[in-house]
């Protein structure tokens, strides 16, 4: 890791106050600095291997998680040299899209698992506490930890495979190539799925499958869009140009959608404003309805996870799950993106809810976690992270 990409993930780019008045007990940080590279990739090449302190190697890993948004929704505590507590971050939550905060859950679960399979590749065990001052029901978000996190050093910890998979995942948004996973790779996601998760997988790739999912996800977005709130949240979080990606290192913009080089550039400077859509997002809601529409037709397999019940526990594990989903379908070289909009839990979305539920004979007592689609596609650019010590509360 070059210099500045320390820099960056640590925090440092202020001078050292970051580190005394974030950290503890790492003193040893700002020695570790190497060479001069000036390239920058947020954060997306881990932590050096000269840091000293493992519960910020594990962390530099575990905030490339993915989650909602890319929020970002996570605070840390740290309560002891081998230690640290996670916490929903209350200033990250989406409450018009994400009004009972499910999918802030699955993102703690997300990072909770990365940081386990991280502590694997740097020979810990982590041992994880859910809820350690008690559990809080699915319509809050109270101040208090998510997990408590003890990380132990073990010369014989068995690497998780997933490992060398937590610097290349992400979700890719761009078109895909159209054509199913072959009959091989179901299988092998379908047993890795019953050898490693405890929630049913089920993937879907029938022409019936295809057409309904291009029907009701296409419609599922036209609903998200047609509120002035829910329009503000995903706005706040769209990234429109460079400059805004190295000020907030959150978020999401057009790279993730496939667009690079000169394209971009123009889209950026000549056609998306964040002034214009702030004043009038009709445009700006119309492109994400014909976009979704045409990776959904782009897309030959689809994807989601079901719970039979909808705890925070549950969220949290469906996290888990879903993220070594995400490093598995990575290290089989296929591409996965989320579509949420028809999971969500505000009013206006629960009749096609119901409907998509009914078509595929989903329990109505289920609830559907996660919906994604699979299939092959050029990587996108990594979207930005925020620095370590950001997520780290004094
Ligand atoms: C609970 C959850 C819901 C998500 N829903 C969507 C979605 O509806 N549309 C989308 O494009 N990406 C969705 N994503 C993907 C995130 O946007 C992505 O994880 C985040 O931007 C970070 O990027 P990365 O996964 O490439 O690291 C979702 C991710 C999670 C964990």
């Amino acid at each position: 890791m070059n210099r500045r990409q320390f820099i960056r993930i640590f925090g440092l780019s202020t001078g050292a106050i970051a580190l005394t008045t974030g950290i503890t007990g790492c003193g040893d940080l700002k020695s570790s600095f190497s060479s001069s590279d000036e390239s920058d990739n947020y954060g997306w090449n881990g932590p050096t291997a000269d840091i000293k302190d493992i519960r910020l190697q594990v962390l530099a890993y575990a905030i490339l998680s993915p989650n909602p948004h890319n929020k970002q929704p996570w605070a840390i505590k740290l309560t002891g040299p081998l230690k640290f507590e996670l916490y929903v971050d209350q200033e990250r939550l989406l409450p018009a899209t994400d009004p009972y905060f499910r999918q802030i859950h699955i993102g703690q679960g997300t990072f909770l698992e990365t940081a386990s399979i991280a502590a694997s590749g740097l020979g810990h065990d982590a041992e994880i506490t859910l809820f350690p001052q008690g559990i809080y029901s699915n319509t809050q978000v109270l101040n208090k930890p998510v997990a408590k996190v003890s990380l132990t050093p073990n010369e014989s910890v068995k690497t998780n495979p997933l490992f060398a998979n937590l610097l290349s995942r992400h979700s890719n948004k761009r078109e895909y190539s159209d054509q199913p996973l072959t009959q091989n790779q179901v299988s092998e996601l379908i047993r890795f799925n019953t050898d490693n998760n405890q929630n049913s997988l089920t993937l879907v790739d029938s022409p019936a499958a295809k057409k309904q999912l291009e029907q009701v996800l296409t419609k599922a977005m036209q609903i998200e869009v047609g509120n002035k709130g829910r329009d503000e949240e995903t706005i706040k979080m769209f990234r429109f140009n460079q400059a805004e990606v190295e000020q907030y290192r959150d978020g999401f913009g057009t790279a993730q959608a496939g667009l690079s080089g000169l394209k971009r550039l123009l889209v950026e400077n000549f056609i998306l404003s964040r002034e214009s859509t702030e004043k009038d997002p009709t445009e700006f809601g119309q492109q994400a309805v014909s976009m979704t529409q045409k990776v959904v037709e782009s897309t030959g397999t689809f994807a989601w996870i079901t719970s039979a019940s909808n705890s925070r526990i549950d969220q949290i594990n469906v996290g888990r799950e879903y993220c070594r989903i995400n490093l598995k379908t990575n290290s089989m070289g296929l591409a996965q993106h989320p579509l949420s909009q028809i999971l969500q839990e505000y009013e206006d979305m629960l009749p096609m809810q119901a409907a998509f539920k009914d078509f595929f004979n989903i329990k109505t007592s289920d609830t559907v976690q996660m919906l994604f689609r699979l299939g092959t596609a050029e990587i996108t650019q990594h979207s930005p992270r925020r620095t370590v010590t950001d997520i780290i509360q004094a």
